[in-house]
């Protein structure tokens, strides 16, 4: 029933340099530390994960629209790409938020993990933007694997397929016999789309080849985000 597009779930950048193995070290390094923290609470995962998967995107737009400013040349579009990654992350969040509850500790750690990450990323950016873009890809690549977890979860019936939440069915222009199931299906969609654009950012930053063409499509999403719109 699902109109989600479908993914490649075999796709992984291989390192090709100092920058990139950094950044594949340190995303294995937060995969390690997400699947002790949560690991198979997917919906809690969900929840905490894209309050941080919401940060790059702005971090970058704001970075690269400064940058236009400066030097007074164009974006390529960059910025707008950006900020509507940000957005999509966020919209995950609000999905999840009405399927799992954080718990007081989780909204803790969010707090704590928020200052942490921004400033962190922040930073990495202004010194390498292509590590930065590259960590992107490879959080993506993780993601993708979770959702298909999260999936096989929903399938084996140890997570309830649930009606889907009314912000989703709106955002991603789902049937109203929607369920979670179809809403992780188009998430995943959403972030294997990050994936490819994230790394395409990185090997252009590197001047290594970019294939526009193997970017994995992005599912459809309404303009308007007010539900009651
Ligand atoms: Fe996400
Ligand atoms: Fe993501």
């Amino acid at each position: 029933m699902s109109n989600a597009p479908l993914v490649d779930l075999s796709v992984h950048h291989k390192p090709v340099d100092f920058s990139d193995r950094i950044a594949l070290g340190f995303t294995k390094m937060l995969r390690f530390c997400a699947d002790t923290f949560f690991a198979k609470r997917y919906g809690h995962r969900a929840i905490v994960l894209e309050t941080v998967a919401a940060v790059p995107g702005m971090v970058g737009a704001t970075i690269n629209h400064l940058k236009a400013l400066r030097r007074m040349q164009d974006d390529k579009g960059w910025i707008r790409t950006l900020m509507e990654e940000a957005e999509n992350e966020r919209m995950h969040l609000m999905t999840f938020i009405e399927v799992a509850k954080p718990t007081l500790f989780e909204r803790f750690v969010i707090l704590a993990v928020q200052w942490v990450f921004y400033l962190a990323f922040f930073a990495l950016y202004l010194i390498s933007a292509k590590t930065a873009h590259r960590v992107v890809g490879y959080f993506e690549e993780e993601a993708v694997i979770s959702y298909t977890h999260y999936l096989a979860e929903i399938d084996e019936g140890r997570s309830p397929n649930v009606p889907a939440p009314a912000i989703a069915r709106h955002y991603w222009k789902l049937p109203d016999s929607a369920t979670l199931r179809d809403v992780v299906l188009v998430v995943r969609a959403d972030e294997a789309h990050h994936r490819d654009v994230n790394h395409g950012f990185a090997n252009e930053i590197g001047g290594q080849p970019v294939d526009a063409a193997k970017i994995a499509p992005y599912p459809v999403h309404a303009d308007e985000l007010d539900i009651a719109a």
